[in-house]
């Protein structure tokens, strides 16, 4: 099949891939670029695990082909951090210890920043309910929920 050339900015970089016309964006993403942060849980968008955004709005990559990102600008959790200046929700991540194997945890900081860009002072309610398509099968819900509760607080001192 012949490969579509794409032009994006991932996380800020200008960014060429060429990909199948039915490869995910999560392929591109993993296999072609190296970026695996974002985890496979499920590619049926049901786990969250491959959370990035395009244009600013949170998608599963896994439901996204790589020829839609042409043009786009996707954000990954490969961006969070600045140089070695940790995001303040991978800091309260850590602090809460918000997590446990780890693999959710990429899609559910993405969901997160989205939702403090969204929302910078969210109800635990609104918090759990955005974060309602972001599984963690280690159930660690309520660290994270503190987590994100803890970072949005912070955020909303800085600013
Ligand atoms: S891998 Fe995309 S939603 Fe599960
Ligand atoms: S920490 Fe293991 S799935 Fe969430």
């Amino acid at each position: 099949m012949r490969k579509i050339h794409v032009s994006t900015k991932i996380n800020g970089d200008p960014t060429e891939f060429l990909c199948e016309p039915d490869e995910t964006l999560l392929d591109v993403l993993r296999d072609q670029l190296g970026m695996t942060g974002s985890k496979e849980g499920c590619g049926t968008g049901d786990c969250g695990a491959c959370s990035v955004t395009v244009n600013g709005r949170l998608v599963c990559s896994c439901l996204v082909l790589g020829a839609e990102a042409e043009g786009a600008e996707v954000a990954t959790i490969e961006g969070m951090a600045e140089g070695d200046q940790l995001h303040p929700l991978q800091r309260h991540f850590i602090e809460n210890a918000a997590l446990q194997c780890g693999i959710c945890t990429p899609g559910i900081l993405v969901a997160a920043k989205s939702l403090l860009e969204h929302n910078p002072d969210p109800t635990e309610e609104e918090t759990r309910y955005w974060l309602a398509g972001n599984l963690c099968r280690c159930t660690g819900y309520d660290k994270i929920i503190r987590a994100v509760m803890a970072a949005g607080k912070e955020m909303r001192e800085a600013s």
